[in-house]
C-alpha cells in the first residue's frame, strides 16, 4: 500500500509518515495550527476570498466549489450556523478520508475551526459511516488535545471566537454520504434525502445555516490559508486548483493513497508506471473507473495515448469525471458485465427507497442482470436497461438514482462486446460467456 505525493511536494500526506503525527504536540511541531492562528486575525470575508482564489472544489463527488459555498451562508441570520463535516467515505473505491482522519486528525480539526471563524459558526459535527467507529476514537482524543490547548471550545487563542466540534457514527448507509440524508441521521430521524432548494448553506442542520464539506476539502483549508489561495491554486490549474487525493484500487502493482497537482499528466501514466503499471505483466489495460464507482468507466482506448490530464476539465473531456478519485483500475480478465452487474446489486441495496425511479429501478436492473448472467439473458437487454436507466437519470429524487444509471449506461458504451457475448449466447440457444 503506497501513502506518497507524485508531481508535488506531500501537502495533505504531509503527516502520513510522521510518527505519531496525529498528535497535538507533533502537529504543531510541523507547522501545526499557524493557519488557524492566522485566519482569526483575518476578517471572516477574507477568509471566504481567499478560499474562492484558490480554486478548491469540494472533494466529496461533486466538486463544487468551496469558496462560493461558504459565500452563500447568510450573514445576517440570527439562526445558529453550523460547519458538518462529511467523514462518511461511502463511494466504492474511495478510502482517502480514513488515512486523513487517522493520521492527521488535527488538519481537519484546523480546517474546521477556520471554516468555523469564516462563516461566523460556534458548532461543528464530523459525522463518519458506522464502520468507521474507530476513526472517531482518534477525532475524539485528538479534539480533547485540541480543546485542552485552547484551539477549540470558548474564546479560541484569545480571538473572542467560540468553536467546538462533536463527532457522531450513523450506521453504515451510503444514503447518509448525501449532504441532505446525513444531516436528516446527524438529526436522528431516517437518513432520507431532502428536497433541494432550501440548500443546506441556508436552510440546513436544524433546519439553520450549515456548510457540509468533504474531510480532503477541510484539510486542503489550513493550507490555503497558510500559502495563500493563489499559491494553492497554482498548484494545479485555474479552474481546478491545489493538489488532489486518489484512492488506488485494482490491477496494479502499487495500490495506495496518492496526492497529485490536478492537471496531472496523464491518466495512462499514472496507472502504467506511477501505480506500477498492471498487476499482472501479462495481463493488458482493459478499464478504469476514475473517480468513485459513480463516475463513467473508460476503457483502454480512452486513456492509452489519449493524454488525458487529471482534473475537472480533463477528465470531463476524457469521458469521465474526478468524482471522488476512488480510481480503480481493470484488466483484462474482467467482465465489464459482471463488474457491473456487481455494482448495481450496490445501489439496489443502498437505495433508500424513497422514490420509484430508484427503488423501482435499480430492482429491475438487478434481476435483468441476474437474467443475463445465468445464460437467460434476451438479445434486447442491453436496450432494455438503457431505456430503464434513461427512467431513473435526471429523474430521481436524489443523485443516487444518477449515479446506478450511470455505470450502465457508460460500460454498455464502451464496452458492448462484453454485453453481446452474454446475450448472444441466449440468442443462440448457447451461454458463451462463461467459456
Ligand atoms: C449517494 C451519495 C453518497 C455520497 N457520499 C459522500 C461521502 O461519503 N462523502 C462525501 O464527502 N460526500 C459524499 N457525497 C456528496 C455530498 O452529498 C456532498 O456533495 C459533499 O459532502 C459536499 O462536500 P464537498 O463540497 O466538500 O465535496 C455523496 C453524494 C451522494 C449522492
Ligand atoms: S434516488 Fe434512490 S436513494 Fe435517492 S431518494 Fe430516490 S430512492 Fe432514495
Amino acid at each position: 500500500m503506497e501513502i506518497k505525493a507524485i508531481g508535488c511536494e506531500p501537502l495533505q500526506l504531509k503527516m502520513m509518515h510522521v510518527k505519531d503525527g496525529h498528535t497535538l504536540k507533533v502537529y504543531k511541531d510541523h507547522g501545526g495550527y499557524a493557519a488557524l492562528e492566522k485566519a482569526l486575525k483575518m476578517a471572516p470575508g477574507d477568509v471566504i476570498e481567499e478560499v474562492k482564489t484558490s480554486a478548491l472544489r469540494g472533494r466529496g463527488g461533486a466538486g463544487f466549489p468551496t469558496g462560493m459555498k461558504w459565500s452563500f451562508v447568510p450573514k445576517d441570520s440570527p439562526k445558529p450556523k453550523y460547519v458538518v463535516c462529511n467523514a462518511d467515505e461511502s463511494e466504492p473505491g474511495t478510502f482517502k478520508d480514513r488515512y486523513l482522519m487517522e493520521r492527521d486528525p488535527h488538519a481537519l480539526i484546523e480546517g474546521m475551526a477556520i471554516a468555523g471563524h469564516a462563516l461566523g459558526s460556534k458548532t461543528g459535527y464530523i459525522y463518519t459511516r458506522g464502520e468507521y467507529k474507530y476513526l472517531i476514537d482518534i477525532m475524539d482524543v485528538a479534539i480533547a488535545e485540541a480543546r485542552e490547548a485552547g484551539l477549540l471550545g470558548k474564546n479560541i487563542l484569545g480571538s473572542g471566537h467560540d468553536f467546538d466540534i462533536h463527532t457522531h457514527t450513523g450506521a453504515g448507509a451510503y444514503i447518509c454520504g448525501e449532504e441532505t440524508a446525513l444531516l436528516s441521521s446527524l438529526e436522528g430521524f431516517r437518513g432520507h434525502p431532502r428536497m433541494k432548494p432550501p440548500f443546506p448553506a441556508v436552510e440546513g442542520l436544524y433546519a439553520c445555516p450549515t456548510v457540509v464539506n468533504n474531510v480532503e476539502t477541510l484539510t486542503a483549508v489550513p493550507q490555503i490559508i497558510n500559502m495563500g489561495g493563489l499559491a494553492w491554486r497554482d498548484l494545479g490549474t485555474e479552474k481546478s486548483g491545489g493538489t488532489k487525493l486518489w484512492s488506488v484500487s485494482g490491477h496494479v502493482k502499487k495500490p495506495g493513497v496518492y496526492e497529485l497537482p490536478m492537471g496531472y499528466k496523464d491518466l495512462e501514466k499514472f496507472i502504467l508506471e506511477d501505480c506500477g503499471g498492471m498487476l499482472r505483466d501479462d495481463k493488458k489495460l482493459k478499464a478504469c473507473i476514475p473517480g468513485g464507482s459513480s463516475v463513467y468507466i473508460m476503457n483502454a482506448e480512452q486513456i492509452v495515448g489519449k493524454g488525458v490530464t487529471m482534473d475537472y476539465e480533463g477528465l470531463v473531456a476524457g469521458g469521465s469525471s474526478v468524482g471522488s478519485g476512488g480510481f480503480i483500475v481493470m484488466d483484462e480478465t474482467v467482465d465489464i458485465m459482471e463488474s457491473t452487474k456487481n455494482l448495481t446489486e450496490f445501489y439496489k441495496h443502498e437505495s433508500c427507497g424513497w422514490c420509484t425511479p430508484c427503488r423501482e429501478g435499480t430492482d429491475w436492473l438487478v434481476k435483468i442482470f441476474n437474467r443475463i448472467s445465468i445464460g437467460e439473458g434476451r438479445p434486447e437487454d442491453a436496450q432494455l436497461m438503457l431505456d430503464i436507466c434513461d427512467n431513473i437519470e435526471g429523474k430521481s429524487f436524489c443523485p443516487l438514482g444518477d449515479a446506478a444509471a450511470w455505470p450502465i449506461q457508460s460500460a454498455i458504451k464502451q464496452f458492448p462486446g462484453d454485453f453481446k457475448k452474454w446475450l448472444a449466447g441466449k440468442a443462440n440457444g448457447v451461454v458463451e460467456a462463461n467459456v
